[in-house]
């Protein structure tokens, strides 16, 4: 049986251990601060920003919603991004993506002054990041290292592939991969023979954004995948495909007509060593690493770390 590497109880365990940090700070007079920039309502966007200020709350981190209407302008946003630079008690800033059409969303997020870009999406950030110097590096990969680190799953010298190359996920993770010395192959939509280059995966990580598209035939046995996607179908064909004969899933998509869904076919799975489920897996510390980061933040601009 593979083993499951459970994202809810990672994500808890770096949850308290950045609950004791922010103690600790506390008592030398310092409370790092999160600024969150929502910008009109978007639904999903409004649960993720929910529960990214609910965090900072119950981490005793300080946090502040801002939420500017859909109107708001690419400058009015950069003079936004300004004060809240400027501000001394603000260490985290986090722009909510999307953005509306007629912002200019990267001439925003380069605004972010790097030493307060929580995301790691700065090329500051990213340039820090490929030169292995302290960086603020993006959660969703940070966390992948996170799940592995924890469940002693070695990375150096073993092949890691990972699907997908994406600023936020894609290269950032495999770069962090790099850095603890696994061997990288970065695949794409262009890559020729995918599953002859999957199948050679210690270490899989799918970032693709299609249902499950890592199918049995692509996989190593006893490889260790980790599914980044996060897609939530509704078809019952493609329903079917993935979880026919599955009656929890079946109860689940009968009950709420959708339901979400990996990278990775629930059937290859079967073949790994160990996996991240979706859901319960990688999403799952994604919020946790946002806090850690803004610890970071907080003590890397006092010059504590
Ligand atoms: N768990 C989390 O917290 C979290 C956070 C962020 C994202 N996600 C999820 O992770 C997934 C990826 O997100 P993303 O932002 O990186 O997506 P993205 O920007 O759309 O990138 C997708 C990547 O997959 C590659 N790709 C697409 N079709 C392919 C194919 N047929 N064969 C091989 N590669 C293919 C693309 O290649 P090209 O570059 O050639 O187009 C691209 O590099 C999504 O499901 C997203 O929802 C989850």
């Amino acid at each position: 049986m593979p083993r499951i590497l459970d994202g809810v109880a990672i994500g808890a365990a770096i949850k308290q251990e950045v609950t004791e940090e922010v103690r600790a700070l506390a008592a030398i007079g310092i409370r790092p601060g999160l600024a969150v920039v929502l910008v009109g309502s978007v639904a999903a966007s409004e649960i993720y920003v929910r529960g990214k200020v609910q965090a900072c709350a119950d981490l005793g981190i300080y946090s502040e919603l801002i939420t500017p209407p859909e109107t708001v302008t690419t400058e009015e946003l950069l003079c936004l991004v300004a004060a809240l630079n400027a501000r001394e008690e603000i260490d985290g800033i986090l722009i909510q993506l999307p953005l509306p059409a007629h912002v200019d969303t990267k001439a925003l997020l380069d605004a972010v002054l790097p030493a307060k870009d929580v995301d790691g999406f700065h090329p500051v950030n990213a340039g820090r990041l490929l030169a292995g110097r302290p960086a603020l590096a993006p959660c969703t990969p940070a966390g992948i290292i996170e799940i592995l680190r924890r469940s002693e799953i070695p990375i150096s010298g073993q092949h890691a592939v990972v699907v997908g190359r994406s600023d936020i996920v894609g290269k950032p993770a495999a770069m962090l991969l790099l850095h603890q010395n696994a061997t990288v192959t970065i695949c794409h939509s262009k890559t020729r023979d995918l599953a002859a280059i999957t199948r050679q995966a210690d270490i899989l990580v799918a970032a693709i954004g299609r249902a499950g598209f890592i199918t049995p035939e692509m996989v190593l046995p006893g490889a260790t995948i980790i599914d980044v996607g996060m897609n939530r179908i509704t078809d019952r064909a493609e329903f079917d495909r993935l979880f026919a004969g599955d009656a929890k899933r079946t109860a689940t998509f009968a009950k709420r007509g959708s339901t979400l869904v990996g990278d990775v076919h629930p059937q290859a799975f079967e073949l790994a060593g160990a996996y991240t489920p979706v859901p319960g897996g990688v999403g799952k510390l994604t919020i946790a690493m946002l806090m850690a980061n803004t610890v970071r933040a907080a003590k890397m601009r006092r010059g504590c770390l």
